[in-house]
């Protein structure tokens, strides 16, 4: 069998560790897949900057020549963010590759023509590591859950804003020391604003919505509000209550099924309730079912090796998909279902 050639674009704290684990597991992976993968190309902004776990003689500046190779079979899109992002992923689709993506910006910007652009080319477009980085949850959303109906998905879905006051709440931290750790952990966005500003969990809010309740929700519908305002004075007088004070994600739809809302703040959180258990830069998020009941999701919601996981297993889906000559579950298996108008949020 051939092997499938893989470009890989950006390579920071999530790139750098899907190249390692590429390259350590390539025998696992061959085996998954019924073929072995190659890494074609790594493409970076400051070559100079590239981690040593990166294979050497891989790297190049030209994001856009590596995708319109012509060979490549999946791009993994990791640099994140609306520009060049988006243009290097319609060209991958042009070009006769299927797509994996950690962006959620992008993602909760512009879905649809993204999905839309995947299926005129009959590509994948996977996203697991958008969301709650390591945890499967996109899949269970679109796959375990499509014969049933979601009313709700509630939790935390920012790792660097719950590390934060998880540090203010149990070491006495400041907000700004808190957040200097978070980012040296590789759990902060690049402009850490987008975390503590709460644009990253909107934009994964907007993602998980237009998932379980199969509509489209952009982060425009998204009310939202951040952590900045919290100071370590609330921390301590949720504490003496009783509570811990954690920023949360909440999609639902109204009783009435007709619209749904997205929003996200920051709320006290009972110590009984498991949300309130949940540390560092962990996530966790319910998903309440008519059929199935309320399910939780719980694990490593940042930093790169567990989010490396989420989108190695998206490269599986997508060879097997190469090979097989099939496509997952693009935006066409949603159309099928009732789609709900948005709602006043
Ligand atoms: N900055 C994000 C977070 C990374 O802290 O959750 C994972 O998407």
């Amino acid at each position: 069998t051939r092997p499938l050639k893989v470009a890989l674009l950006g390579c920071g704290v999530v790139g750098s560790q899907v190249a390692r684990l590429m390259t350590t597991h390539a025998g696992d992976l061959a085996a998954r897949i019924g073929a072995p993968v190659e890494l074609a190309g790594i493409a970076v902004r400051r070559p100079g900057k590239v981690r040593d776990e990166v294979p050497p003689g891989l790297v190049t500046t030209d994001a856009a020549g590596l995708v319109a190779r012509g060979d490549i079979d999946v791009v993994l899109e990791l640099i994140g963010g609306i520009e060049p992002a988006r243009t290097l992923i319609n060209s991958a689709f042009e070009h006769g590759a299927s797509v994996v993506t950690a962006n959620k910006a992008l993602l909760a910007q512009d879905g649809p023509a993204l999905y839309a652009a995947a299926e005129k080319h009959a590509a994948d477009l996977y996203f697991e590591a958008s969301v709650a980085g390591a945890i499967p949850l996109l899949r269970p959303l679109r796959e375990s859950l499509a014969g049933d109906k979601v009313n709700r998905v509630l939790g935390i879905v920012n790792g660097t804003t719950n590390f934060i006051l998880d540090r203010m709440e149990s070491t006495g931290a400041s907000y700004g020391e808190a957040l200097a750790e978070a980012s040296a952990l590789g759990y902060a966005e690049a402009d850490p604003t987008a975390d503590v500003e709460g644009f990253d969990a909107a934009a994964k809010a907007a993602i998980l919505a237009g998932i379980a309740f199969h509509t489209r929700v952009g982060l425009d519908d998204v009310h939202r509000e951040g952590i900045t305002e919290i100071t370590a004075a609330d921390v301590a007088s949720a504490r003496q209550m009783g509570c811990t004070v954690k920023l949360l994600a909440i999609c639902e739809r109204a009783e009435d099924g007709r619209s749904v809302t997205a929003r996200v703040h920051p709320a006290m959180i009972p110590d009984r309730h498991p949300l309130a258990g949940v540390r560092e830069a962990y996530n966790a998020v319910f998903v309440e079912a008519e059929a199935a009941g309320r399910l939780m999701f719980y694990g490593p919601g940042a930093g790169g090796v567990p989010t490396a996981s989420a989108v190695l297993g998206d490269l599986v889906a997508a060879c097997r998909n190469k090979l097989g000559g099939g496509v997952g579950p693009g935006e066409s298996a949603y159309a099928r279902l009732p789609v709900s108008p948005m709602g006043e949020v």
